[in-house]
């Protein structure tokens, strides 16, 4: 039977306003999991973090059900002791499915003796998920794009520059990913279509050369930012704010959170977007965070 082994996933800020469903950044929120491989056949779960009621009972938990799954794929059926210590906001916009679903694959096959490798790990996160971004830079660090071609998650990372400042904003109130889905249209015009490639290519380009020189006109959305809004008041209000520090704002995955890239004090944006959203009765907590640069792959210590 295998040793313990533990995994450490960031948060990931998906979308960056232009990049639906192709890219996002890891920041220093964390998931830890630790799993104790048992002589039987039993599971145990125990949780320690934000929002543990938003968290589903030992049985249905996530992480668990995909290891166990995947421990019965390779002919495993030992239990295990699962602990999970968790940072991330959950239904928040962070990427915390995004991070359980690594943490579970990245631990499963650790158990197992098995190589990972970037692409099998990626596509199978991103057919859990649903969508390849926020695996990609959970696994990955850093800025992260992705792409689905055939079936097979393509994915390619950039170290986020440190002096650039992040400020996260995360209201109170959970939204489910699947209903935020739900407000966007089928299909874009063309003048909708070339305004976010426009934007997608340069912000790309820009945070893969590592200088950064960021504009707040390319984390301009048309895609999905305008049809998300009227689920979360004070959103409008938060991507309109303007401040000399503030290089770029954008709703953070799906949301409620709001992400903001900044020079100088972070937390005076930070305050800002706060203040914006306690206008419309929103109350709000702002993280301390920064870029991680590592990802699962790079937090990985042997056992
Ligand atoms: N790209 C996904 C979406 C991210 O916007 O629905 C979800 O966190």
């Amino acid at each position: 039977m295998s040793d313990r082994v533990s995994v450490r996933v960031p948060a990931t800020s998906a979308n960056l306003g232009c990049l639906f469903d192709c890219g996002a950044i890891a920041v220093s929120l964390y998931l830890d999991v630790h799993v104790t491989p048992r002589a039987d056949r039993e599971i145990t779960v125990r949780y320690q973090g934000v929002n543990p009621e938003r968290i589903p009972a030992a049985a249905d938990n996530l992480i668990a059900s995909i290891i166990r799954q995947r421990l019965a794929d390779w002919g495993s059926r030992y239990g295990f002791d699962l602990e999970i210590v968790n940072q991330i906001p959950v239904g928040a916009g962070l990427g915390s499915s995004a991070a359980a679903i690594v943490s579970a694959l990245v631990a499963s096959h650790r158990l197992a003796g098995r190589a990972l490798f970037d692409e099998e790990i990626v596509t199978l996160a991103s057919k859990c998920e649903g969508h390849p971004d926020n695996v990609a830079a959970a696994w990955h660090g850093g800025f992260t794009v992705a792409m689905e071609n055939g079936g097979r998650i393509l994915s390619y990372s950039s170290p986020l520059p440190e002096p650039l400042g992040l400020a996260l904003v995360t209201p109170d109130y959970a939204l489910s990913t699947a209903e935020a889905r739900k407000a966007l249209p089928e299909s874009y015009s063309r003048a909708d279509a070339v305004h976010n490639l426009q934007r997608a290519v340069v912000l790309t380009s820009q945070l893969f050369s590592g200088a950064a020189d960021l504009q707040r006109a390319f984390f301009d959305d048309r895609w999905h930012q305008p049809f998300r809004a009227h689920l979360m008041p004070g959103l409008g209000e938060a991507l309109a704010l303007r401040h000399p520090d503030l290089l770029g704002i954008c709703l953070s995955g799906a949301g409620p959170s709001i992400l903001a890239f900044t020079r100088g004090d972070s937390a005076v944006i930070a305050g800002l977007i706060q203040k914006t959203l306690a206008d419309k009765q929103v109350n709000s907590h702002a993280h301390s965070v920064g870029p991680d640069n590592r990802g699962a792959k790079g937090w990985i210590v042997p056992k």
